[in-house]
């Protein structure tokens, strides 16, 4: 699996740990940036991350800042992304199971390298259930995609 992470300089060396943990575990990851702590903007980043989503070079994205908040905002501007902030392993798990979300968004600022190594992995080994009521509602999401935002 192609992974496509990305970080603000709130995020960058979260993001060096994961990029190294997934690598680590034989996944492909393509590492959009920032390279260094130089102050940045996290939608840059965002938009790095989505556009890999969307244009077929990477199956799943993570993002991190200071909290995740603002890397999730951005990520989700665009049309088919469904970027969640998740500090748990749960939510990480179903909101993939659940919602089909395509990208993580964590805080440097907030969660730990080795609880964040397990949020990804439980984030990288789920699948959307395709059950009804959850592609019926994914459809919904759809539908506010299609009349609300500029494609
Ligand atoms: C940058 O200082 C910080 O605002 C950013 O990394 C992120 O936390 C935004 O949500």
């Amino acid at each position: 699996m192609k992974i496509a992470i990305g970080a603000d300089h709130g995020g960058f060396l979260l993001k060096d740990i994961i990029g190294q943990f997934l690598t680590g575990k034989g996944y492909e990851v393509i590492d959009l940036g920032a390279y260094s702590a130089e102050p940045s903007d996290y939608p840059d980043f965002a938009r790095s991350v989505a556009e890999a989503l969307l244009k077929g070079k990477a199956e799943r994205g993570i993002l991190v800042c200071g909290s995740g908040v603002g890397a999730s905002v951005a990520a989700n501007k665009f049309p088919g992304i469904r970027a969640a902030v998740c500090h748990d392993t749960f939510s990480a798990h179903q909101g993939v199971e659940d919602d089909d979300m395509n990208i993580l968004c964590l805080g440097e600022r907030v969660i730990g390298p080795e609880l964040a190594k397990e949020v990804v992995g439980k984030f990288l080994a789920a699948e959307f259930s395709s059950a009804e009521r959850h592609v019926r509602r994914l459809k919904k999401v759809q539908s506010i995609e299609k009349d609300f935002m500029k494609t």
